[in-house]
């Protein structure tokens, strides 16, 4: 059984979901290229980045094989450039432990350079179905506001306390679809300023918006 969240979420995203290049595959080399690419990119820069990255390294074993000099020149104006660098050590690290299999769980997947909590949940819960939870900064403004959370969201305690209501809302049927779901709620419609409330799915479950006080959420220092 899952929760109205999820549900409504669902059948929101089934309407909604916008048409992106890594949502046509269940492959975790694909899913991890966009996931790492995403982490401090918007999605409109990442697209010719990803497509373009796919096309000179289409498997996780051309990926290894490269020189690290072609790899972070592909990665040339997305930036952040540790990221090229870990995903082309995980890569040879796939290869040469995993005999090229990517590793089927949050916690293992968890081993490779650059894969923290966050890429974990999204890998496992995208392309193994695992009802594992992600938390970014989209997720957590939706979850300050749903829940009315005013404590601290800098704080650990409070990360914490998010990560285990993520988990507590993810569903056991289409968990990366729901993760997704969450994931463009707060990109399109659970925004930082002005939030599209009217239109929200997930309103009626909102105590933020009950009490109109979606502006004061995610906190970020206690008052
Ligand atoms: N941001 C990071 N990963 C994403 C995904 N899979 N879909 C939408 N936005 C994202």
């Amino acid at each position: 059984m899952s929760d109205s969240l999820a549900q409504a979420l669902l059948t929101w995203y089934d309407q909604n979901a916008a048409t992106l290049p890594w949502r046509s595959s269940r492959d975790p080399y694909r899913i991890w290229l966009s996931e790492i690419m995403l982490q401090q990119t918007q999605i409109d820069t990442v697209i010719p980045y990803y497509t373009r990255f796919l096309a000179a390294y289409p498997t996780v074993e051309a990926l290894a094989a490269a020189p690290q000099d072609d790899v972070l020149k592909l990665w040339e104006g997305l930036g952040y450039y540790s990221r090229a660098r870990n995903l082309h050590k995980a890569a040879q690290q796939v290869v040469a432990t995993h005999h090229g299999q990517f590793p089927k769980t949050a916690d293992e997947l968890r081993t490779l350079p650059g894969i923290g909590p966050y890429t974990a949940g999204a890998i496992a819960s995208i392309a193994y179905d695992e009802a594992t939870p992600v938390l970014d900064g989209n997720v957590i403004r939706v979850l300050t506001r749903i829940h009315a959370i005013s404590e601290d969201v800098t704080q650990t305690a409070t990360k914490n306390h998010l990560w285990g209501l993520a988990a507590e809302h993810v569903p056991q049927q289409r968990p990366g679809d729901y993760n997704q779901a969450l994931m463009e709620l707060g990109q399109t419609i659970c925004t930082p300023r002005t939030p599209q409330c009217q239109s929200c799915p997930v309103n009626t479950l909102c105590e933020a918006y009950a009490t109109g006080t979606q502006n004061q959420y995610p906190q970020k220092k206690k008052r």
